[in-house]
């Protein structure tokens, strides 16, 4: 790989350089009371960053610190930016990095200069003030059209303005690998540029599982819907040992099987597809033999478990059962290499959080090489208080994980290689 790392950029001498950093900051908030887009009221902190809103889960930020200390302990001026969630292209104050700028300089115990827009008066006069080993982030970068862009010269319009705040560029957002945006495919052919300490990790790891795995090679997949998996599952189907199906998604395979799911999550238009995967799979797939069903999508809702080919038709499946934690955990117990994408229940609501728990507990005691991939699976791990030291990786990388053992060239990384 002719990748040039944060190593190769420290070794070159960062004191007094600017180095642009795209993260991954993209972090679940809890927006805790009144309407968060009352920004304007009195109560509003300055800069009208939204009120009431929490951090859910900081692991993003977290994972990004090794890259950011080594900057800032080398003397470099740090410029962060990031995306987070999904606004349309312009200033949505639901979607500030403000409250993570906050965070940030609590977990690097330095101050985080924050710019209110991202490529305007405020990002260029945080940038012009930063001292050496100083931290900056930069406002949502899709409050910007460009960023996000289909068209070559919007994109690479803000890609230079991007480019301007940095003497080099260093990509630590593995999260955000997979999309072709300005500020991870474009900025990278403006300026020298480094994989950071994250990204760097992420795909090692990865290439252990795409390359030669310890076998047995087992993979659990969740999460609601079999079309964003579809192509993930037929790249690992020659190339896995066992392929577990549990979440919402494991609804349309049961369907597949010619049972009735009641009003479960189900894809109508893809049980024929469920249907020949499960044929192809030549036993691989392991679906649940029995899930846990409820009168309502809902914390409180009344629920019993039931096998999986007697689902009640007004009845709503929201996890596996134990007879199904238990299988899976047999087939987990042995393995040499686990791959986990995606809950096996709505975890948020403790009644529904077993399958998961389970799931995640034979998983951390296998003894195998675990990777737990994906936002949603690794914040499971986090608030179900679960070891995470328990597991052997965990992504930070949902979409971009998936992508990767699918095969795919990911933009962000392209972009490093060039
Ligand atoms: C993610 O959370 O999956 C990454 O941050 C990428 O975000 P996106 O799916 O909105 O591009
Ligand atoms: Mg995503």
């Amino acid at each position: 790989m002719s990748i040039r790392t944060l190593d190769d950029l420290l070794a070159e001498g960062v004191s007094g350089r600017r180095v642009l950093v795209r993260a991954d900051l993209n972090v679940p908030l809890d927006k805790q009371t009144g309407d968060i887009n009352d920004h304007d009221s009195a109560s509003a902190p300055q800069g009208g960053a939204p009120d009431g809103v929490r951090i859910a889960d900081d692991g993003r930020i977290r994972a990004v610190l090794p890259t950011l200390s080594a900057l800032t302990g080398a003397g470099a001026k740090v410029v962060v930016c990031s995306h987070l969630g999904r606004p349309k292209g312009s200033p949505d104050p639901a979607f500030s990095l403000r409250p993570v700028a906050g965070r940030l300089g609590e977990l690097l115990g330095a101050p985080v200069h924050f710019a209110t827009d991202t490529v305007g008066d405020s990002a260029r006069s945080t940038v012009d003030a930063l001292a050496d080993g100083e931290v900056a982030l930069l406002e949502n970068l899709r409050f910007n059209a460009g960023e996000t862009s289909k068209d070559e010269a919007e994109r690479g319009g803000f890609a230079d303005q991007l480019a301007a705040f940095g003497d080099a560029y260093v990509d630590d957002a593995f999260g955000a690998v997979h999309r072709k945006h300005a500020s991870v495919y474009d900025v990278p052919a403006r300026l020298p540029h480094f994989a950071g300490r994250l990204v760097l990790r992420e795909v090692e790891v990865l290439s252990t599982l795409t390359g030669d795995p310890a076998r047995p090679y087992v993979v659990v997949l969740g999460g609601s819907k079999v079309s964003d998996k579809l192509a993930v599952i037929e790249a690992l189907l020659p190339t896995v040992d066992r392929l577990l199906i549990g979440g919402g998604m494991c609804f349309t395979f049961l369907k597949a099987q010619g049972h009735e799911v009641g009003s479960s999550l189900l894809e109508e238009d893809m049980v024929e597809t469920c249907g020949n995967l499960i044929e192809r799979s030549g036993g691989k797939i392991l679906l649940p033999v029995d899930v846990v069903a409820a009168d309502a999508f809902a914390p409180d809702a009344a629920h019993d478990t039931v096998p999986a080919d007697g689902i009640p038709s007004k009845r709503v499946g929201l996890d596996i059962g134990p007879e199904t934690v238990a299988g899976f955990a047999a087939a987990l117990k042995g393995a040499k290499t686990i791959f986990w994408n995606g809950p096996m229940g709505v975890f948020e609501m403790p009644a529904f959080a077993n399958g998961t728990r389970g799931v995640a507990e034979a998983i951390a005691k296998s003894g195998a090489f675990t990777v737990v991939g994906g936002g949603d699976s690794a914040a499971a791990v986090r608030a179900l208080g679960l070891d995470e030291s328990s597991f052997g990786h965990i992504s930070t990388g949902g979409g971009a994980s998936l992508e990767y053992l699918e095969g795919k060239t990911l933009p962000g990384i392209a972009a490093l290689e060039k």
